[in-house]
């Protein structure tokens, strides 16, 4: 067989994983070989492709990024993009692709095998926020980066008596600032599941500097205040219509400082949360997760993803990846909330 590779949407720690994994069990175990498609679906819809085996994927175990390139190009939005794509495919003679993505790749994957292309998922984002899987690799990198951030924060918080806040990823899930959080000893975590308050975060900082420590506010990129509390200005949007987030940090810096006197600073982690080596836990799931891929092409499957649950990894209907977002349940919140203020 030969068998198309990509990755799309925004990177994250552990696709090279993922990569070696298939082409190393897919080329040295049943003979198949590769096309590593460049850029995401930009790839296969522009033919835009490099080669992929076992000798392109040596070393890069522990390296961030995708060896194939990324972007957030969706074929759904182009004319005639499917069209395109089956017809790039068929001329390369590849028989079956294996789309490693979060919501929007894996979306495009779900239509293109709907439509009788052999397309295997693998899901992956740093949000952890894809309903079907239990966790995708590159959360933990970008919480155990998160987390380091704040330990150090803590001590300059600390020797000018400021509020530092942490403004970390996460559009409309706030797994990363909920766990970095609760890991680092946050004074107050916010997160788009739940609009916060502004009188009660500032409650929190009072009470936080009253004994004598200096508070550390946690913020996901996408909370929101509560109806009609503070402005926030709107973002752009990119391919798949999403906004372009960043931002609520300084708007909360701001107004903390303005509510309550104290000086606050904003500190926006960003992309650092997305780069460099991905954690052990990382390495082992997106190896998993590529060696159940290939296995899964091997067989014959497609429409199909893998993904974890518990401690297996098990095939589910490519779309149930992209059926419901995984959200924070406010339960969850309400846990950690005994350490607020
Ligand atoms: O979906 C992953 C993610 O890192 C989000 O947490 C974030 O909102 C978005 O990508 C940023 O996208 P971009 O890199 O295109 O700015």
């Amino acid at each position: 067989m030969r068998i198309g590779v990509l990755t799309g949407g925004g990177d994250c720690p552990g696709l090279n994983a993922v990569i070696r994994a298939v082409v190393r069990k897919g080329e040295g175990v049943y003979g198949h070989d590769f096309v590593g498609f460049r850029d995401g679906w930009k790839g296969p819809l522009e033919g835009v492709t490099m080669p992929l085996d076992i000798a392109a994927t040596r070393g890069i175990l522990p390296r961030g990024g995708t060896i194939l390139g990324s972007s957030r190009t969706n074929p759904l939005k182009v004319d005639g993009g499917v069209d395109r794509i089956t017809a790039n495919l068929a001329s390369l003679g590849v028989d079956a692709l294996i789309a490693i993505g979060g919501e929007d790749t894996l979306g495009v994957a779900t239509a293109l095998a709907a439509g009788g292309l052999p397309v295997v998922g693998v899901p992956k984002t740093i949000d952890n926020d894809l309903g079907a899987t239990d966790y995708t690799f590159g959360f933990d990198t970008a919480v155990q980066i998160a987390v380091d951030a704040i330990d150090r924060l803590h001590t300059t918080a600390e020797s000018h008596h400021r509020v530092l806040i942490v403004e970390v990823m996460g559009r409309h899930a706030g797994w990363i600032a909920l766990h970095s959080g609760l890991a680092g000893g946050a004074n107050v975590i916010l997160i788009p599941e739940r609009p916060f308050d502004i009188e009660q975060v500032c409650d929190y900082i009072e009470h936080r500097f009253a004994s004598h420590y200096s508070p550390i506010v946690v913020v996901a990129e996408g909370a929101t205040p509560a109806e009609g509390t503070m402005a926030l200005a709107a973002g752009e949007l990119d391919a798949f219509g999403h906004v372009r987030l960043g931002g609520i940090g300084s708007v909360l810096a701001n107004e903390i400082e303005t509510r309550t006197g104290k000086e606050a600073r904003a500190t926006v982690l960003g992309h650092v949360q997305r780069g460099g080596t991905p954690t052990a836990y990382d390495r082992v799931l997106a190896t998993r997760f590529g060696l159940h891929a290939i296995d899964a092409v091997h067989e014959g499957e497609s429409g199909v993803m893998v993904a974890l649950r518990g401690t297996d990894i098990v095939r589910v209907p490519l779309q149930d990846a992209t059926r419901d977002l995984k959200t924070v349940p406010l339960e969850r919140y309400a846990e950690v909330e005994v350490f607020f203020g």
